[in-house]
């Protein structure tokens, strides 16, 4: 969906557009092209969180010369639903590859606190990975708590609330086309 196809949700609405598709689009074009040659010589498995990381693994795959397997890990975070994360995580739904010597590039959506793939990170080294490296589409700076070494920056975004292009809203417009910074309608609402 495009966003204005965004009418009429009873708590939240589009502020401004952060970044138009074409933006995103020449993002990932530009990241394919380093990883096509960085990763020419090595065993490449691309690992993306389940949800919001789906289309930037799609679309990055979109833009690659080369193929390498994609593979899913669905992460909960205890007291998930706020914004915060922190506590505890743990694997809903695993990884079907074998991560031992392989060259790892995870693709995220948005980098925030750094938790997650703090976590994620560790995790695979301790399962054998040779290598492990980061592709976020979006970096919170201002957020960031945990210090993690960004091979492949996207774009470094303010600290407000933004959906689209695989980031939902309560699981919704993770379909927009674009990524839109939202606001509550209501004074004092959370987004
Ligand atoms: P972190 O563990 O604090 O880095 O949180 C990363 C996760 O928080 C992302 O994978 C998103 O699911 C979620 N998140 C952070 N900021 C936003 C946002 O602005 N919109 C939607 N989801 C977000
Ligand atoms: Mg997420």
């Amino acid at each position: 969906m495009k966003v204005e196809d965004v009418h009429n949700d009873p708590d939240i609405a589009v502020d401004h557009v952060l970044l138009t598709h074409e933006q995103i689009e020449a993002k990932l074009e530009e990241v394919a092209r380093k990883i096509d040659e960085d990763y020419k010589d090595k065993d490449l498995l691309m690992v993306a969180v389940l949800k919001g990381a789906i289309n930037t693994m799609v679309g990055l795959n979109a833009h690659m010369h080369t193929t390498a397997p994609m593979d899913f890990m669905s992460i909960s975070t205890y007291g998930e639903g706020g914004r915060e994360s922190s506590g505890q995580i743990t694997i809903r739904a695993d990884l079907t590859a074998e991560v031992k010597d392989k060259d790892i590039l995870i693709v995220e959506d948005i980098i925030d606190s750094g938790f997650t793939l703090n976590w994620l990170i560790n995790n695979l080294k301790e399962r054998g990975a040779r290598s492990v490296e980061v592709f976020p589409l979006l970096t919170k700076t201002a957020r960031r708590l945990y210090d993690i070494d960004i091979k492949y920056p996207g774009y470094e975004i303010p600290d407000e609330f933004v959906v689209g292009f695989g980031l939902d809203y309560d699981e919704r417009y993770r379909n927009l086309d674009s990524i839109v910074v939202m606001k509550p309608k209501h004074q004092g609402d959370k987004a």
